[in-house]
C-alpha cells in the first residue's frame, strides 16, 4: 500500500464510526436552524482555503450508473412538508420554488414529506385528506412547470427508534400514498424512508422496504421507487441493501462527507461537531483547534490533526476524501448493477462561501461523471440554496451547482 492508500483506508475506518447525523434530539425545533437565519442574517464566515481542488487529479471512473431520465439535477424543498406543521420551520412552499428550480435548469424536485405526522396512530392509519391536498398541490405545481418530483417520506423518527412497532404503519402509509397517486405520470417517484438510522438497521430495513415496495407495486407496477441505505443513506451501507429484482427500484445514498466539515457548528449535531472555520480543501493556513468535546474523542482528534497537517493529496478534508466516498458507490453499482441516486448533499452556511462552492462543485461533478442524478439539500434553513422572497440563488450554491 502506498501512503496515500493507507491514509484513505484509515479515513474509511474513521468514517465508519462517525455518526452521520445523530437523532434530532432538539425537541422539534428546526433541524436546519431556519429561524436562526431568518432573524437577522449573520455575515458569512471569512476564512478561505489556500489550496485549489484542481491541484488533485480525479481518479478514473470505473463504472457509471444507468442514467435516470427526468431525475438528473434537482433540489430538495425541505423544511416545509417535513416540518411537524408546514411553516413551523420557516418554509412554506410557494409557486416560486418551482419557478426558480425550473428557470435554473433543474429537472426535478425531491419533496420531503412527513406523512407520519398526518396519519392516524391506529389501524387503518388513515392519512388526513387535507394533507394529501397539500401534497397534491405540490405535485401539480411540479407537473405544471415540467419538473419531475420525488415524494420522500421524511422524518419518521419513531420508526427509527421502534422499527418493529411502526412497520405496519409505514406499509399502510405507503399503501395509501400509492393508491392516491397511482394515476400520476412516471415523472412522480416514491422514496420509501429518508435516511434510515438508529434501530432501523439493514436486517430490519430490508424486509420492511420489501413490504412497502410490494404494497406500492399492487397499484403502481412500474413507478420509480427509491430506497435509501442504512446509516443516514451512507454509501458505505449500500452493500447491505437487499432489494427486489425490479428495474424501477433505485438505490440511494447521501453525501455529507467529511461530516465535520459539512455539518460544522450545526445546532442539531452533538458538541464534538461544533468546531468552526473548517475550510475545503484542507490543509488550512492556520490550524484549527477542536472544541473541547471533540478533543475528548479519538476519531475527532485524528481527523482534525490530519486536516491541519496533511498535504492536500492526503488531507482528511481534501478531494480524495470525496473520491473515496464515490468509490464505495462504484463498488455498489458494480456488484448490484442497480441504478443509484444521490438524494442529498450540501454544506451548512457556517462554512465559508468559497469552501461551500468548491465542495458542492466537486461532489456534483463526480456524481454527474458517473451519471448519478442528484438533489442538493436544500431550499431553506442553514443549507439554504435559494431565497424565494427575492427570487435569487445563494451565490456559492448556484456557482457550485451550475458552473
Ligand atoms: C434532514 C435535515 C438536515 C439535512 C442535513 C436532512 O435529511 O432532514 O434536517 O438539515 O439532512 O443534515
Amino acid at each position: 500500500m502506498r501512503p496515500l492508500h493507507v491514509f484513505v483506508a484509515s479515513t474509511c475506518l474513521i468514517a465508519a464510526c462517525i455518526p452521520r447525523k445523530p437523532s434530532l434530539a432538539n425537541g422539534g425545533a428546526t433541524p436546519s436552524g431556519a429561524s436562526a437565519t431568518a432573524a437577522g442574517m449573520p455575515p458569512p464566515p471569512q476564512s478561505v482555503a489556500i489550496h485549489q481542488v484542481s491541484e488533485i487529479e480525479p481518479p478514473p471512473i470505473e463504472v457509471a450508473s444507468e442514467p435516470l431520465p427526468g431525475f438528473t439535477r434537482g433540489i430538495n424543498l425541505g423544511n416545509a412538508l417535513d416540518a411537524p406543521q408546514e411553516g413551523s420551520w420557516g418554509v412554506t412552499l410557494d409557486e416560486k420554488h418551482f419557478v426558480m428550480a425550473k428557470a435554473a435548469g433543474l429537472d426535478h424536485i425531491r419533496l420531503p414529506v412527513r406523512f407520519n405526522s398526518h396519519a392516524q396512530n391506529q389501524p387503518p392509519y388513515t392519512i388526513e385528506e387535507s394533507f394529501f391536498k397539500r401534497v397534491d398541490w405540490a405535485l401539480d405545481r411540479a407537473q405544471a412547470h415540467g419538473l419531475s418530483i420525488i415524494i420522500d417520506l421524511h422524518h419518521y423518527e419513531e420508526l427509527m427508534k421502534k422499527p418493529v412497532e411502526h412497520g405496519d404503519r409505514l406499509v399502510a402509509i405507503w399503501k395509501q400514498v400509492a393508491e392516491h397517486y397511482k394515476g400520476r405520470p412516471a415523472s412522480v417517484a416514491f422514496e420509501l424512508i429518508n435516511e434510515p438510522c438508529n434501530e432501523l438497521k439493514s436486517a430490519l430495513l430490508n424486509p420492511l422496504q420489501k413490504r412497502a415496495i410490494a404494497a406500492i407495486r399492487a397499484t403502481n407496477p412500474t413507478r420509480l421507487i427509491i430506497a435509501d441505505s442504512y446509516f443516514w443513506a451512507g454509501a458505505d451501507y449500500l452493500k447491505e441493501l437487499e432489494l427486489p429484482v425490479d428495474p424501477n427500484v433505485i438505490a440511494s445514498f447521501h453525501h455529507y462527507q467529511p461530516i465535520l466539515f459539512t455539518h460544522q457548528g450545526m445546532p442539531f449535531m452533538p458538541a464534538e461537531f461544533q468546531t468552526r472555520d473548517i475550510v475545503f480543501p484542507g490543509p488550512p493556513a492556520t490550524p484549527v483547534t477542536a472544541v473541547e468535546a471533540g478533543q475528548k474523542l479519538d476519531w475527532v482528534n485524528t481527523w482534525i490533526n490530519a486536516y491541519n497537517s496533511q498535504p492536500i493529496a492526503t488531507n482528511a478534508n481534501g478531494p480524495n476524501a470525496i473520491f473515496d466516498y464515490f468509490k464505495l458507490v462504484e463498488a455498489y453499482i458494480k456488484s448490484s448493477k442497480r441504478r443509484v441516486y444521490l438524494g442529498e448533499f450540501g454544506v451548512t452556511d457556517n462554512a465559508d462561501p468559497k469552501s461551500r462552492e468548491e465542495w458542492l462543485r466537486l461532489v456534483r461533478k463526480e456524481a454527474e461523471k458517473r451519471k448519478i442524478g442528484w438533489a442538493v439539500w436544500d431550499d431553506g434553513g442553514k443549507f439554504r440554496a435559494m431565497n424565494v422572497a427575492s427570487g435569487t440563488w445563494v451565490a456559492p450554491i448556484h456557482a457550485g451547482l451550475f458552473e
